[in-house]
């Protein structure tokens, strides 16, 4: 088979559903059987054919081992909902990996993960860890039922304190940064926590990367429907999550006021 038509095919294929677990009261693990091997970079992302629904679905991919590739994913509405209701066996029709991913190098990384966004931040420890880059991983959830049962991480975080700290990562992300000292941050989840996250890249004068979250149609960088502006120098410029992204830079990203 050609390179180019190896390429092509690494994109869009039709893999099997290998497993599919319940990972928290509303979190699901589904792990994919690919006709191929890929290689994932932590930040990229999939995108689901739903069936019955015109655009495609995007998860943050969680976990790859050889040509399994693994998403978990909350329940919101009726994509997630078909995703659900598939059985060990059945075929899923994915795009992917898509998006440009992390770049941290050598750097001790601090890893921030918010809700669902901690699925990405896993996926990049567990990238770090294998290179034996220096890293720590916090993450936050509302409450302890929504923290999905495969997740390991090295602090935790509940709004009501139901486990680990209570509060919002947000409030304890001076407190890491001091006491870890990290060269980089990297972060998912709502775009409040990104926000805090660059903020504090700011103030103490420290890079950020965040994965951002836009509804997609095409997600491969076409129909331009996940436009953002960001800051190149002294120029805005457009930006589409899904190609260009999901992954930028904290310094670059312009937040509603
Ligand atoms: C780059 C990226 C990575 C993501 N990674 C994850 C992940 O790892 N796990 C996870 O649970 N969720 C992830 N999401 C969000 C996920 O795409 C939505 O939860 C999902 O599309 C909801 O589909 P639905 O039909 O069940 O719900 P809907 O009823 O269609 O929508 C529910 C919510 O999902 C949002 N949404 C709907 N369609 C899209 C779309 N095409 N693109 C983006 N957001 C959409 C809507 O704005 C709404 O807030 C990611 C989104 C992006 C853009
Ligand atoms: S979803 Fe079409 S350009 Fe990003």
């Amino acid at each position: 088979m050609s390179g180019l038509i190896k390429e092509k095919m690494k994109k869009i294929c039709k893999g099997t559903l290998s497993r599919i677990e319940k990972v928290s009261l509303n979190t699901y693990l589904i792990e994919i059987d690919l006709p191929y091997q890929i290689n994932a970079k932590a930040g990229q992302f999939i995108s689901i054919c739903c069936e019955g629904l015109t655009l495609r679905r995007p998860f943050s991919i969680y976990s790859q081992t050889d040509n399994v590739i693994g998403i978990l994913f909350k329940e919101r509405g009726k994509g997630t909902e078909y995703i659900k209701s598939l059985n060990q066996g059945d075929l899923i029709d994915i795009i992917g990996p898509l998006g440009n991913g992390f770049n941290v190098n050598n750097k001790k990384v601090l890893l921030i993960g918010a809700g669902i966004g901690s699925a990405p931040m896993a996926f990049l420890k567990t990238q770090l860890d294998k290179k034996g880059i220096e890293n720590l991983f916090a993450s936050g959830f509302l409450n302890k039922t929504e923290i999905p049962s495969c997740l390991s991480v090295d602090r935790i975080y509940t709004d009501d304190g139901s486990l680990g700290e209570k509060g919002s990562i947000i409030t304890y992300l001076d407190k890491l940064i001091k006491e870890y000292n990290p060269e980089i941050i990297c972060a998912c989840g709502p775009a409040i926590v990104l926000k805090s996250v660059s903020q504090s890249g700011e103030k103490y004068g420290i890079e950020t990367q965040i994965a951002m979250e836009k509804v997609m149609a095409c997600g491969i960088g076409v129909c331009r429907g996940c436009v953002i502006s960001i800051k190149k120098g002294l120029e805005i410029v457009n930006a589409t999550v899904c190609k260009d992204g999901p992954v930028f830079r904290g310094s670059e990203v312009i937040w509603p006021q």
